[in-house]
């Protein structure tokens, strides 16, 4: 298909949205199966990517489209967030997109279908899966905070024997209050129940951060997230700050993703780079995310310290076809 035939600008946010696993499945079928060069591949902690970029948290909410992502030739699949117990989105207008500047607002919630449901969905296209995927984890709104790692529990046992890859979310601004947990003392209390679980069934931990984090306290919280099992890092999930672009959005709820967070992942990133060069350790893995959309891109990213990188907004402005960039 042409790369610039994008008929689901024309619908409203919500409609194309809604209608994406369905477009996308249709667009894969009449798509080439992507072919990669030895050159791009990346290994980590025996998982082979054939190239860095992937699908970021969101994008395949349900694990509907895992397949689809495959054939179209992303290097690995982000799947959720998924909570423990079925979902529905937060009130009002969920979406809106903002050509101008490549952004996209979003104030979902975790609309999910709950992790029995899309366990048995993984389940069932298991043995056709090539790449690697990952669980995105979150809990339920009415799940306090004191008691979220419950959720995030039952989450790493529904989906232990799909995945070793776990990322954890408790970076999204649109659940109350759960950015509180990447508070120090919270974080720490947050993680230490999961380590055990985590050791003994030998998962990967991917904790994701938020770019309005402050920054000049980010070493102290790395060595502690890495000290309690955290194996590598997404940077970043979008912001709840309206920086330069993003004009039409709600101010007061809601996180903008796309080229307007862009500057701000840069930074974020840049900035913990100067931390892992500090403290090196073996096998950190560092996943760059927010306006990623060209080669340039990523190697900016790779240039700053990142592993892999991910996309959603791009996928939106540009289109399925995205990853033939990168062959
Ligand atoms: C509509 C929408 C829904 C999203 N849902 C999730 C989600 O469920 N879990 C998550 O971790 N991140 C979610 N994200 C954040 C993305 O994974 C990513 O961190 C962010 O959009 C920055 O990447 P981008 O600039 O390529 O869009 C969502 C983003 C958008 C735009």
């Amino acid at each position: 298909m042409k790369s610039n035939f994008r008929p689901w600008l024309w619908l409203p946010p919500k409609m194309a949205h809604d209608f994406a696993p369905y477009g996308l499945k249709f667009w894969s079928l009449f798509s080439k199966k992507a072919q990669f060069s030895s050159k791009l591949t990346v290994s980590w902690k025996g998982y082979q990517f054939k190239h860095p970029l992937g699908i970021a948290g969101g994008v395949d909410k349900q694990g509907k489209q895992v397949l689809a992502w495959q054939k179209l030739g992303a290097a690995f699949v982000e799947v959720g967030t998924i909570t423990p117990e079925p979902q529905t989105p937060n009130p009002g207008t969920i979406i809106l997109r903002e050509s101008s500047s490549e952004s996209l607002w979003n104030c979902m919630g975790f609309p999910n279908d709950g992790s029995q449901k899309v366990k048995k969905r993984l389940l069932k296209i298991q043995k056709k899966i090539h790449i690697p995927i990952f669980l995105n984890i979150g809990k339920n709104r009415n799940t306090p905070n004191e008691a979220a790692h419950e959720d995030y529990l039952k989450g790493l046992e529904s989906f232990k024997d799909i995945t070793s890859i776990f990322v954890l979310n408790i970076s999204s601004p649109n659940t109350k209050n759960l950015r509180e947990l990447l508070e120090f003392e919270n974080l720490k209390k947050f993680l230490s129940p999961l380590q055990e679980y985590k050791d003994k069934h030998k998962l990967q931990f991917l904790l994701k951060l938020s770019p309005d984090m402050a920054l000049n306290s980010l070493d102290s919280l790395v060595i502690a997230a890495e000290d309690l099992g955290v194996d590598g890092w997404v940077l970043t999930n979008t912001t709840s700050t309206r920086p330069g672009g993003a004009h039409s959005f709600p101010k007061d709820r809601g996180g903008v993703s796309g080229q307007s967070l862009k500057p701000l992942s840069v930074k974020f990133l840049k900035e913990f780079h100067q931390v892992c060069l500090k403290y090196p350790k073996k096998d950190r893995l560092v996943i760059s995310a927010g306006g990623v959309a060209e080669l340039s891109d990523w190697k900016e990213r790779a240039a700053s310290g990142a592993h892999l990188a991910q996309v959603y907004s791009a996928l939106i402005f540009k289109g399925p076809s995205f990853f033939k960039k990168f062959y």
